[in-house]
């Protein structure tokens, strides 16, 4: 049942934690203040920290867990939820739970054994614990075994039995993150044990990346699945003991647990001695609601699998470029005394030094002084993806290139343990490595739907081949809107939470407002609980029925209000946005001609205002050059109309400005985004997209106080407070820390460049997508994808069906079907008509990616055999909503390819 590595992630990112990236000056300065001891170093003074325990992503299960913490003295709630949760998955009956690996030590050491004892285990790790309490370990691991390294060699264990009577025998699934063991080692361990009436004690905090090696390479064990493994495994031993902060993914705990009522006695005896109450064992009630989920989730197969792919991607990289590692179950852990022959004294350390040094990344030395030379570089558990991973290694190798360029480190003080340790040295001259990946890690995760073909036809007719209609849990990747659909991160949702509730002026609007006015230099800020209320608003304010908007090219909410008001939207776009075959860089700028002689045939006061639309949605998330803004703020002043931006994605805007326009290279996206603004007189936003957040909205106005209340009045009636526009403080909080964190250069080039990329692979493949790449979406041109489907018949429509039915993704129609009916009830069979793959901010990795541009490959492929579609229901506003379709007869697409494209009407 060996299920083949997954092509992406099971989840996908549901809150993040941003990252930085210090200078090299910075670097040196923090490695100084270290006493060049990386151990000294502070998260926010690394970029990559490569370490997996307590540092993994935790799944929102685990933290809606947190929340609901039965924090009771005595017999909470939390600790039935995890002895359940262990007995179900690990099979123990009787649980003791500790703070972490430490507290299960202290007890088990106490119960069972007394200081001057020998303890014969597979472990060296467990060194750092016993040695100082005058128990010697004695290590009994099999260094002849080639695959199950941590196997025990049972004539050296019933040897070091004989020899001296040990208080019990130590075994790590696992052992040191290196050395798996195998089940059948493992029984006959027991069985040795058994017979000299000792007790097996296994350390089960790795199991089930050790499951995942009795899988793979255990003869007659591929078949079961890694829930069967771990719980065979666990069930192996006497007792077991597992840190919470492994496996199970919580930030810290841990438990022993047993079938044996007598030990657990002396257990829980002992424990109000050293640790707590037997029902909390030092662990706060939320730590143990965490690992329960956590314990329930570790054996998720695919996800298994997929972060044991990851290190397997990881050490290959490494391996392949020469780099000294051994392969551990959660990374690589480097031979620093092969990286580096010329240290003499702490090869680890130098190496640790140097890799921070040179790229921010952080690999810990730890425990006792003098076990080893290997200095780890571990995994956080689906913390990282694999764009960063790959990075991370090849910093290391980058720096295995000028390892003859790392200097010794000169010990100042000296101790027993790495972390006590001082050096001195010099700032070595390493060519610093640049990282070119997203500013983020995975903070908590939410898993994603994996379905059969079968379930998806199903799903798309019960949804009237509208991907609007079908539901999230039938999705593996959602790329249907990038709004609202964001992962905050972890410093938003701490403003969340922080945030105080009041209908009237809150602490959070300020913040937001002093946001706004630092980012658009506008001073009057209306919030609104999305983009499309402030638009209504804006529409009702500044427009007189009769008057004409011109703006460049429609979007479906805005033009809707605009003609609620009493409106004509006039499109003054330039012409090469209508063609998704130009690659005009800044299609989404407007045609001065076009406004001059809508101001010649109507006069400027007919003209309710130019609705200036950043980034074009429609147009394929194509961008406005400054210039074009320039020129048209400029016009507007001579004539008197005002400019109205719909600067919904306008960071994404400037950071195309940035990286196309040569006089902006070195300009922050910050800084451009308030040049842009400029040359504007308010703007609507819909909040969802740049703010990274799930829901809101502004209305803005730079100067104009009659604007302003006008807007208020209507504000009160449609939307809440005229300090709120109907959100709470707490989106409001978030929202603030939204715009503050939307202007991070490395965090937008992430995003837009995520869209380069997938456009890319697409293309190579010969698919027909817009040009050039926008900004939050990839757009398929469906007419060249089915140039044999009339556009009344909705092509771009039924592409998007059967894009969901092939792959599981869900994107979006972006042509006749959005564009609606004229007057006289035609569809009006818009020049683009598009399939939009929108990409969510912070969510998805380039592996999910990957798999989209796959799954779309082979339907272009087979793009012959895919017909049209007709309407079922059509509703008459924004139809592309709520409409219902069925397929045309496949008898209509007996035309061959091009043929039908020429007979449009
Ligand atoms: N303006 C633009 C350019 C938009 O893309 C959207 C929404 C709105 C206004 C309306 O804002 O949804 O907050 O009320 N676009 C989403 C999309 C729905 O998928 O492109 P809203």
């Amino acid at each position: 049942m060996t299920t083949p590595a997954p092509a992406h992630e099971p989840h996908k990112a549901k809150t993040v934690r941003p990252i930085r990236f210090l200078s090299l000056d910075e670097r040196k300065r923090n490695l100084t203040a270290a006493h060049f001891n990386v151990f000294n170093l502070t998260p926010q003074q690394i970029s990559f920290d490569m370490v997996s325990y307590g540092a993994g992503a935790m799944s929102q299960e685990q933290l809606a867990g947190q929340l609901i913490g039965d924090e009771a003295y005595a017999g909470a709630r939390n600790f039935e939820n995890m002895s359940g949760a262990i007995t179900r998955v690990l099979g123990h009956t009787y649980v003791c739970p500790t703070h972490n690996t430490l507290g299960s030590v202290k007890l088990l050491l106490h119960a069972f054994a007394s200081s001057g004892q020998r303890l014969p285990s597979n472990a060296r790790g467990r060194i750092d614990l016993h040695a100082p309490r005058g128990i010697e370990l004695v290590d009994v691991r099999d260094h002849a075994e080639a695959v199950f390294t941590g196997n025990f060699d049972l004539a050296a264990l019933e040897a070091a039995i004989g020899a001296s009577r040990p208080p019990f025998v130590g075994a790590q699934a696992f052992a040191d993150g290196q050395h798996p063991i195998s089940l059948g080692n493992l029984r006959a361990a027991r069985a040795l044990a058994d017979r000299h009436g000792l007790r097996l004690v296994l350390d089960v905090s790795r199991v089930v990346e050790n499951a995942w090696y009795i899988q793979r390479f255990e003869p007659g064990m591929a078949d079961r699945s890694i829930a069967e493994l771990v719980k065979l495994t666990a069930k192996s031993a006497h007792v077991i003991m597992m840190d919470g902060a492994q496996d199970a993914r919580a930030n810290t705990g841990g438990f022993l647990a047993t079938d044996n009522p007598a030990d657990h006695e002396r257990f829980i005896n002992d424990i109000v001695v050293f640790e707590g109450l037997h029902t909390y064992g030092g662990m706060a009630g939320r730590t143990m609601e965490v690992i329960a989920r956590g314990l329930d989730e570790m054996c998720d197969e695919s996800t298994v699998q997929w972060a044991m792919a990851q290190t397997e991607r990881f050490t290959a990289r490494l391996r392949e470029a020469g780099v000294p590692i051994e392969r551990g179950c959660d990374g690589a852990y480097v031979q620093a005394d092969r990286f580096l022959p010329q240290a003499t004294q702490h090869p680890a350390h130098a190496l640790a030094c140097a890799l921070y040094l040179s790229a921010g990344v952080r690999a810990l030395v730890p425990g006792l002084v003098g076990r080893d030379h290997l200095l780890p570089l571990q995994i956080p558990r689906l913390a990282m993806s694999n764009r960063q991973l790959d990075q991370v290694a090849d910093a290391v190798i980058a720096l295995h290139a000028q390892r003859e360029r790392i200097p010794a480190l000169t010990l100042e003080m000296d101790g027993q343990w790495h972390d006590a340790l001082r050096f001195g040295s010099v700032l070595a001259d390493l060519a610093p490595f640049a990282f070119d990946c997203e500013p983020w890690l995975v903070h908590t995760l939410e898993p994603i739907a994996i379905t059969t073909r079968e379930q998806r036809e199903r799903a798309i007719r019960e949804a009237g081949w509208n991907t609007f209609l079908l539901r999230s849990a039938d999705v593996t990747i959602d790329l249907l809107t990038d709004s609202g659909t964001t992962a905050m991160s972890s410093v938003q949702w701490a403003a969340y939470d922080a945030a105080v509730p009041t209908p009237a002026t809150s602490s959070a609007y300020l913040e937001f407002a002093a946001a706004i006015r630092d980012t658009y230099g506008y001073q009057y800020v209306l919030p609104t609980h999305q983009g499309r209320a402030a638009e209504q608003i804006l529409s009702e304010v500044m427009i007189r029925p009769g008057q004409i908007v011109p703006g460049n090219m429609y979007f479906t909410t805005t033009k809707v209000h605009q003609e609620y008001a009493g409106g004509v939207f006039a499109d003054v776009i330039v012409d090469e946005a209508h063609d998704p075959t130009s690659t005009f860089r800044w299609k989404g700028n407007i045609d001065l001609a076009k406004l001059d002689a809508l101001v010649r045939e109507h006069g400027a006061a007919q003209i309710a205002y130019i609705s200036f639309e950043l980034s074009v949605n429609m147009a394929g998330g194509q961008p406005v050059s400054m210039d074009n803004l320039r020129e048209v703020y400029a016009w507007s002043r001579q004539h008197g109309i005002a400019v109205m931006f719909d600067a919904t994605r306008a960071v994404e805007n400037a950071y195309l400005i940035q990286k196309h326009d040569l006089r902006y290279r070195s300009t922050h996206v910050k800084d451009i985004l308030r040049e842009i603004m400029l040359y504007g007189d308010g703007a609507t936003v819909s909040g969802k997209k740049d703010y990274l957040i799930n829901i809101g909205g502004l209305l803005t106005f730079k100067d104009n106080a009659a604007w302003a209340h006008a807007a208020e009045a209507k504000l009160r009636i449609y939307e809440g407070g005229v300090r709120d526009g109907g959100l709470p403080a707490a989106d409001l909080a978030a929202m603030a820390q939204g715009v503050r964190e939307m202007v991070d250069d490395r965090y937008i080039r992430a995003r837009v460049e995520q869209a380069v990329r997938l456009a890319g692979w697409l293309k190579d493949a010969g698919v027909p997508v817009v040009e050039p790449t926008g900004s939050h979406a990839v757009f398929v041109d469906a007419r060249r994808f089915l140039p044999h489907v009339d556009q009344d018949e909705y092509p771009a429509q039924r592409l998007a069906g059967e894009i969901y039915v092939e792959t599981g993704v869900r994107p979006m129609e972006r042509g006749n079907v959005s564009k609606g009916r004229d007057r006289d009830g035609n569809n009006y069979r818009p020049a683009l008509e598009l399939v939009r793959l929108t990409l969510s901010r912070r969510v998805y990795s380039d592996d999910h990616l990957r798999a989209v541009a796959d799954g779309i490959i082979r339907l272009w492929q087979r793009r012959n055999q895919i017909s049209g579609l007709r309407f079922v229901y059509e509703p008459r506003d924004l139809r592309f909503f709520q409409g219902r379709f069925e397929p045309l007869p496949a008898a209509s697409v007996a035309q061959p390819a091009g043929v039908a494209a020429t007979g449009q009407r």
